[in-house]
């Protein structure tokens, strides 16, 4: 079984690290054109373009902000062609006790978690629907479907992103596939000790496999979703998470 995505333009939203960055490298692996989008992590690029290869380039802009979405898009268009995988993988996470949470923090991670998702999505539809053809792949997190004390604006930022997925799913099917990953614990920043404390990263790992993923493990995932292998796949969520959640 070879995934051949020669000719295939991809961008991977927050793709400067972690599990972007893996499936930024792993569509390129995999023959896809990739446009790495990042939010001014420019002293991280050289790197990132080096490791991901195939004529990357690197998309400078913050996918909270509709203009620079819009322009992202336009110029990734005008230099690679039109996008036919678009994976919105750009996330944060803030773990606080509910009754501490400022509107502010509320706000910011659902617009980073879930109203990226809505930008992003529609500003590459709009251009792929009269297209008929292309596949979108949106990183959620099993704590959409566990929910988890104090990581309430989290889980509900990726529960929306899950009803999102399959809302979009079902309105641009059959020549549009749309789809998600839920993963579970995987070796980022995002699961380092100075973005979770000390009790939930032990918590995290309390899982039947024992231990988190590489980010290889989730991008292997993503691969197969803009691939052809997948193309009875709509509105799905596939969630590669060590067994912690059971579906
Ligand atoms: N690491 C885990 O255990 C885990 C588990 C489940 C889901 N996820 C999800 O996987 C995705 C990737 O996370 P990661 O673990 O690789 O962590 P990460 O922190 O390495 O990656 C997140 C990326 O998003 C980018 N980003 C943040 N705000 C942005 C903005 N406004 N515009 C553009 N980019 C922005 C960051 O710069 C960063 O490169 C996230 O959506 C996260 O919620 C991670």
């Amino acid at each position: 079984m070879k995934i051949d995505l020669a000719g295939k333009v991809a961008l991977v939203t927050g793709g400067a690290t972690g599990i972007g960055r893996a499936i930024a490298a792993a569509l390129s692996a995999s023959g896809a054109r990739v446009a790495v989008n990042h939010f001014g992590q420019n002293a991280l690029i050289a790197d990132v373009l080096d490791t991901v290869g195939g004529g990357a380039r690197a998309f400078d802009a913050d996918v909270t902000d509709a203009a620079a979405v819009q322009r992202m898009v336009a110029e990734i268009e005008a230099q690679f062609g039109p996008i036919d995988i678009l994976v919105n993988n750009a996330g944060i996470l803030l773990e606080k006790p509910f009754l501490d949470i400022t509107e502010n923090e509320w706000d910011r991670v659902i617009a980073v978690d879930l109203k990226s998702v809505f930008l992003c999505s529609q500003a590459i539809l709009r251009s792929m629907q009269p297209r008929g053809n292309g596949c979108i792949i949106n990183v959620a997190s099993e704590l959409a479907y566990l929910g988890r004390a104090e990581f309430s604006a989290y889980c509900a930022a990726k529960a929306g992103v899950v009803g999102l997925t399959k809302s979009l799913a079902r309105e641009f099917a059959p020549a549009i596939r749309i789809n998600g990953i839920a993963p579970g614990p995987t070796d980022t920043a995002m699961l380092s000790l100075d973005q979770i404390s000390p009790e939930w990263r032990v918590k995290e790992l309390a899982i039947p496999a024992a231990r988190a993923a590489g980010p290889e493990e989730i991008a292997a995932t993503a691969v197969f979703l803009a691939s052809d292998f997948a193309r009875f796949y709509y509105g799905q969520m596939l969630s590669p998470n060590g067994g912690a959640l059971m579906l």
